[in-house]
């Protein structure tokens, strides 16, 4: 692919350079249509049996972006007491919505209890702490099936190596735990990392959770967690996207088995962030500067870590595109290295990259920015945020998120 916001038509007619004046740079720009899409492939994952996608929130925590997964028929799982009032803002009923934090405090705990909300429990600990607020309550537990997978080691949440979730030879505990408080557990989720686009990990997990389950009387629901990959790479090496179809079939082979050995069906579920925003969204930037270092080209943008985080925080790619006089630049290629304007040698987008040549004044286009980006924002070296706006289908742009303001910035200091 040469070019994707070429392909998929991303601005609808909107010119990037006008955006940009309008709503400030940088810029977050969403794709209603491919958003709704990726949506839908999420939500119908599953048909053979009793099934539900739980959007991860953390991917991805705008308003009106969780508002159109709700129009979509999708549940959310929260993390933080703050996800969930966020979701309950956004229309979210409480059983709609699925709590799976670690380590949290009583008093986070307690708040989802007087709201209703389904809660899994990451640790023994936090279990009977569980059971000591909501006695002969109802309750899931995140299971370890001892398999992981992901991007980066920082992003693998199962197997040997992590802080999550409750491990298999601690199931004797966890049953007297519940015991104890008369809980009844209804259901076990895992989540085994984020970004895999061979599925083998998932399956070999599902296949062990499966496993896992039939140590427990029957259970309303059973967790998958998420991780479906996203092409990074779609521009630069012609990635393929993810292959739900083969996927689905091998999934449900395993469900199948399942379901005649334990001789009864619950509730499936997924809880997928990334794939549901990732492709609709991108970050548009300014090159306010380029230059050499040492032999080195750089281009000097304003998209900083503290805007995108993932390049600096997991060495992750983006793909990028270089936008002059609204089209896209595609020839005389050469490779530079694309920094932000914060004051970190790792402030780096790309590095040492073939991009079309970058000149100053032209806007580059971050692929692959809406999970994890706006999410991971942050006000470092006292930065502003970005805006946040949507392309409706019609081609009509809606800011969803206003630029953060320098009082913004101030109000919470006391002096
Ligand atoms: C418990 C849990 N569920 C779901 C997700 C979503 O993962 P992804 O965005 O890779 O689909 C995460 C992300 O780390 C998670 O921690």
């Amino acid at each position: 692919m040469q070019s994707f916001i070429n392909e998929v038509d991303f601005f609808k007619g909107n010119d990037p350079r006008d955006l940009l004046e309008q709503y400030g740079s940088p810029l977050y720009v969403y794709n209603e249509d491919i958003i709704r899409g990726n949506l839908r492939r999420l939500e119908g994952l599953i048909t053979k049996y009793p099934y539900t996608t739980n959007y991860s929130m953390k991917a991805n925590s705008n308003l009106s972006l969780l508002k159109i997964a709700l129009e979509e028929g999708l549940n959310c799982d929260a993390m933080s007491e703050g996800e969930i009032r966020l979701l309950q803002k956004a229309g979210y009923p409480n059983d709609r919505i699925f709590y799976v934090p670690n380590n949290v405090s009583e008093e986070e705990l307690s708040f989802a209890v007087e709201n209703n909300i389904m809660t899994s429990l990451d640790s023994i600990d936090q279990l009977e702490l569980y059971g000591k607020i909501n006695r002969g309550g109802r309750c899931a537990v995140r299971l370890n099936p001892g398999v992981g997978a992901g991007h980066h080691d920082k992003v693998i949440t199962a197997g040997k190596n992590t802080k999550f979730a409750i491990t298999d030879d601690q199931l004797d505990e966890l049953f007297l735990v519940a015991d104890k408080y008369d809980l009844k557990i209804a259901g076990i989720n895992q989540h085994i990392g984020s970004l895999f686009m061979d599925p083998a990990p998932f399956l070999q997990a599902v296949t062990n959770l499966l496993e896992m389950a039939k140590r427990f009387d029957k259970l309303d629901f059973i967790d998958f967690g998420g991780g479906y990959g996203v092409p990074y790479h779609k521009v630069s090496e012609d990635e393929r996207s993810f292959d739900f179809d083969s996927f689905e079939k091998e999934f449900e082979k395993l469900l199948d088995k399942f379901v005649s050995e334990a001789g009864y069906t619950p509730l499936f579920k997924t809880e997928p962030g990334r794939y549901a925003f990732c492709e609709g969204g991108v970050l548009l930037g300014s090159v306010n500067a380029v230059k050499y270092n040492a032999g080195r080209k750089f281009a000097g943008t304003d998209i900083g870590m503290n805007i995108l985080a993932r390049p600096t925080l997991y060495g992750s790619w983006h793909d990028i595109e270089v936008i002059r006089d609204g089209k896209v630049v595609l020839d005389n290629r050469e490779n530079i290295t694309v920094t932000g304007n914060i004051c970190e040698s790792g402030d780096i987008i790309a590095n040492d990259r073939e991009l079309p040549l970058i000149k100053t004044g032209d806007i580059v286009c971050v692929l692959d920015a809406g999970a994890y980006g706006y999410a991971m924002a942050s006000n470092y070296n006292c930065r502003l945020r970005p805006a946040e706006v949507l392309i409706e289908s019609q081609g009509n742009v809606r800011v969803i998120r206003r630029r953060d303001t320098f009082e913004d910035l101030f109000r919470n200091f006391e002096v």
